[in-house]
C-alpha cells in the first residue's frame, strides 16, 4: 500500500527527534533511577496502569483462540513497557529510533525474549501477520501534526484487522500540564510536544476508522498528567 505523506515531513521529524533522544538516552542519568524529578520514561519500571489493560487484551486473544499474541512497542525507549508486556505473555517486538535507547534496553535484560529493533517507526517493515496489540507510550505526542496521517494509517496497517487493539498513552491538555510547561508546541524546535484532549485523539484516529473503547487518566511521580486511550479499528 502506498502511504500518502510528505516524505520531507517525516525526515525532518525523525532527524530532530533522533538528535534529541540520542542525547537523552546516552546521558549517564538514563541508566539509573534518579528520583521523582525524572520523566517516568527514564524509569526502568513499566507503567503500572498498563498492566490490567495488557492482561485483558492478552486473555481475550487467548480465550477466543484468535492466534497471535504479538505486541509492538512503538518508541520503546529503555524497554520498560516491553518487559512488562513480555511478562504477561505477549510476544514482543519493540522499536526505537535511538540506538542508545535500544542498547540500554538490550543490556538491561539480555535474556529477555524480545525483538528490539533500532529503526524509525516510519521505516519499519512489518511482518505479514498483524499485531494483536500496539502500544505507544509517549511517542505520538512528540509527532508534528504533518505526520499524523501517515502515523495513523501505519498503525492501522500493522494491527490485526479483527481483534487488534491500540493503546495510546499521551500527555493531556490540562491546566496543570500547561502550567508545568510539559509541551514545546513549535514544529521547528528540535523536540516537539503537543498536549491533546480526548476529543482531539478521537478526531485524529477516526480518519482510519478507529473508535475509542476506553480512556483512563494516569499521572507520573513528577505530576505530569496522561491519558491512556484504548482504540480499535474495524477494517472494511
Ligand atoms: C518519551 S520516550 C517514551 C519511551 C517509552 N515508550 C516509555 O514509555 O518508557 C519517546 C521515545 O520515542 C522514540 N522515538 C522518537 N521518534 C521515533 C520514531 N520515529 N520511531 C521510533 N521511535 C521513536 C524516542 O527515541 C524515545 O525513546
Amino acid at each position: 500500500m502506498v502511504l500518502k505523506c510528505s516524505h520531507t515531513s517525516i525526515l525532518s521529524q525523525d532527524s530532530r527527534e533522533k538528535l534529541h533522544y540520542e542525547s537523552v538516552w546516552s546521558a549517564p542519568s538514563a541508566g539509573s533511577n534518579i528520583g521523582n524529578q525524572q520523566p517516568q520514561y527514564l524509569s526502568k519500571v513499566g507503567r503500572s496502569s498498563l498492566k490490567p489493560i495488557l492482561e485483558r487484551i492478552h486473555r481475550n486473544n487467548r480465550g477466543q483462540g484468535k492466534g497471535t499474541t504479538g505486541l509492538l512497542d512503538v518508541g520503546c525507549g529503555n524497554g520498560r513497557n516491553s518487559f512488562l508486556a513480555a511478562s504477561i505473555g505477549f510476544s514482543v517486538d519493540a522499536l526505537d529510533i535511538s540506538s542508545s535507547a535500544i542498547e540500554l534496553a538490550k543490556n538491561s535484560r539480555p535474556d529477555a525474549d524480545i525483538r528490539f529493533l533500532n529503526t524509525s517507526f516510519f521505516e519499519f517493515a512489518a511482518p505479514d501477520e498483524g499485531y494483536a496489540a500496539i502500544l505507544d507510550d509517549g511517542f505520538f505526542h512528540h509527532l508534528r501534526p504533518a505526520c499524523h496521517e501517515y502515523y495513523v494509517e501505519k498503525i492501522r496497517q500493522l494491527l490485526r484487522p479483527d481483534t487488534g487493539r491500540f493503546i495510546l498513552v499521551h500527555l493531556v491538555d490540562t491546566e496543570s500540564n500547561r502550567a508545568q510547561r510539559h509541551y514545546i508546541d513549535d514544529p521547528n524546535a528540535i523536540h516537539f510536544t503537543r498536549l491533546y484532549k480526548p476529543e482531539n485523539i478521537n478526531e485524529i484516529f477516526s480518519t482510519q476508522g478507529f473508535t475509542t473503547l476506553k480512556v483512563e487518566p494516569d499521572a507520573d511521580a513528577s505530576g505530569r498528567e496522561f491519558s491512556i486511550h484504548l482504540l480499535s479499528a474495524v477494517h472494511d
